[in-house]
């Protein structure tokens, strides 16, 4: 076992892991955060998408031990005294998901690649999106989102 202190979503949390532990059953069955998703465990999906210090990583790629002193957001920390991040606002709004599963991981992966672009085309969108997988929606209403989401993070929304 070895002791790790991180902060999640704005909490310190300090815990025993073993060291094969990976980041994303870190968060899902010891600390019971499953917004976070598991859909292939070999980094393809983004399922498991999350901010390690403010940049989105496939926490099924890093091990609990490796974000020992980090700075963690996940899915549950985007939303603020009830009120929903721009992001999961405009996926809500414009109809940008069907069965979720994609969702949470999809939603990191873009409020990180929108901060301070505003301006993003749609071709950049989808190549910046192209690490998480969608089985159910056809990618249009999610750029649709995301660019409606960077319009509002902007203040221009
Ligand atoms: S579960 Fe991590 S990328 Fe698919
Ligand atoms: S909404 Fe179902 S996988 Fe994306």
């Amino acid at each position: 076992m070895r002791t790790i202190a991180v902060t999640i979503n704005g909490k310190a949390v300090s815990a025993d892991v073993e060291p094969h532990l990976l980041l994303v059953d870190f968060l899902r069955r010891t600390l019971r955060l499953t917004g976070t998703h598991v859909g292939c465990d070999t980094s393809q999906c983004g399922a498991c998408t999350i901010h390690v210090d403010g940049r989105p990583v496939k926490s099924c790629t890093m091990l609990a031990v490796q974000a020992d002193g980090a700075e963690i957001v996940t899915i549950e920390g985007l939303a603020k005294d009830g009120t929903l991040h721009p992001m999961q606002d405009s996926f809500h709004r414009l109809h940008a998901l069907q069965c979720g599963f994609c969702t949470p991981g999809m939603i990191m992966s873009a409020v990180a690649l929108v901060q301070g672009r505003p301006d993003l085309t749609d071709a950049e969108i989808r190549e910046g999106l192209e690490g998480n997988l969608c089985r159910c929606t056809g990618y249009h209403n999610i750029v649709e989102a995301v660019k409606d989401a960077a319009r509002a993070m902007a203040g221009e929304g």
